[in-house]
């Protein structure tokens, strides 16, 4: 049984911070409340009290390049950090889930909510948190339509966007060239951790990944051999995304184009479905037919996710005309660029190192901002005040 944590609270506002006090010393669950107005002695407190510490920082004088510096100054020693302002437009929510908040408070704090979010905070374990994750997976029942391309591409730069720990998956259990395009000879593949590593504890599990490079996109290639992918099943995969939800925020997963049980366990569990189709007839009258699958299988409307890969202005068949067929609305357009893509499976290496100011590198960028945004977004929808 862990002990009760102590609260910091960092705010300039002095009724504010007496006013926080008293609520949290109504609640049964704190063991000390430290109040600052100097926030860099409130630092200096919490490195000095370690993990198990919930910290409630206020922003409502602050700007935005502070908030950033010290929401990562306060995550190198506890991820329970609370954000207050006076100023609860959508833009600053957002502001505070990205530089890393748990939660957020508006200004003046109303002593429900305050007792709510620290009744949550304080029962979560600081030495087993699992936190917010998301898996995001590429799909097309169509092969070669550009699956791999997206998810390396998209998985490095969520890395770049979003300054955290992405993991880029391998489950096209055959066929899969993650590595390939990626030039990575990797020690351990997706089965032997899901027989071996799936107990192991995050600095054991961690190892088993191939780091890209100096970035923190964490890869984990498919089975070395074919047979071995037969052994694996949709059990397995449920508690091979259990463990990996553990330790990575963003969970990128490339897939098969087949539909198999494996691969519907894939999709059943996935936070966010990117359909990816080109724009020709066959592929649109395939999308077709997997949208209908996700129909029945009752799919949250903002779960599938369709885009159009090797997209040109000049195409015969227009984005409306796909909407209107598809009946869903086209969420991102990567364009086509072919000799960049091959340049950069040729030297195995993501995009943008072949040349970063190309359409296509610009684009990757722009669609993982995006992403990050948006599933940051949806969590924004719970704050309603
Ligand atoms: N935006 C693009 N512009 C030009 N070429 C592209 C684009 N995206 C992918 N390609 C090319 O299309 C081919 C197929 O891409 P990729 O291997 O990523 O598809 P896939 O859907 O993963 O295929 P599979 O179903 O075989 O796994 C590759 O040669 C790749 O270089
Ligand atoms: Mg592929």
């Amino acid at each position: 049984m862990q002990n009760n944590p102590s609260v910091l609270v960092l705010d300039k506002n002095e009724n504010s911070r007496e006013v926080i006090r008293g609520y949290i010393q109504e609640a049964g669950f704190v063991s000390d409340v430290l109040l600052f107005d100097d926030y860099n002695k409130g630092y200096e407190k919490l490195k000095e009290i370690g993990g198990n510490c919930i910290v409630i920082m206020d922003i409502s004088s602050e700007e935005d390049s502070s908030l950033e510096e010290a929401a990562e100054k306060i995550k190198l020693h506890t991820s329970r950090l609370v954000i207050t302002s006076s100023d609860y437009s959508t833009n600053t929510i957002i502001k505070a889930l990205r530089a890393g908040a748990k939660e957020f408070l508006p200004k003046p704090v109303l002593r429900d909510d305050l007792i709510r979010v620290l009744s949550v905070l304080s029962s979560i374990n600081p030495d087993n948190e699992s936190q917010q994750s998301k898996i995001i997976t590429l799909y097309s029942n169509k092969g070669g339509i550009g699956k791999t391309t997206i998810a390396i591409n998209l998985a490095a730069e969520l890395a770049k966007v979003t300054k955290t720990k992405v993991a880029l998956i391998d489950l096209n259990l055959q066929l899969g060239d993650i590595s390939t395009f990626l030039n990575l000879n990797p020690a351990f593949d997706v089965n032997y951790v899901i027989k071996n590593m799936l107990d192991k504890d995050e600095d054991i599990f961690i190892k088993a990944f191939e780091k890209y490079k100096d970035t923190s996109l964490y890869v984990l290639s498919d089975p070395s051999y074919i047979e071995q992918s037969e052994s694996i099943t949709p059990q397995q995969i449920t508690e091979l995304f259990r463990a990996l939800k553990k330790v990575f925020p963003y969970i990128v997963v490339d897939m098969s184009a087949n539909i198999d049980a494996n691969s519907l366990k894939i999709l059943d569990c996935s936070d966010w479905i990117i359909f990816t189709t080109i724009v020709n007839i066959p592929a649109i009258r395939n999308a077709q037919r997997c949208l209908n699958l996700f129909r029945s299988r009752r799919y949250p409307k903002d779960k599938v996710k369709i885009i159009i890969n090797r997209y040109m202005d000049n195409d015969e068949i227009k984005v409306e005309d796909i909407e209107n067929t598809l009946g869903e609305k086209i969420y991102w357009k990567v364009p086509n660029n072919y000799f960049t893509i091959m340049e950069a499976v040729n030297k195995g290496v993501i995009i943008e190192e072949i040349n970063p100011a190309s359409n296509i590198a610009e684009n990757f960028k722009e669609f993982a901002s995006k992403v990050s945004d948006d599933i940051i977004e949806q969590e924004v929808i719970q704050y309603r005040f």
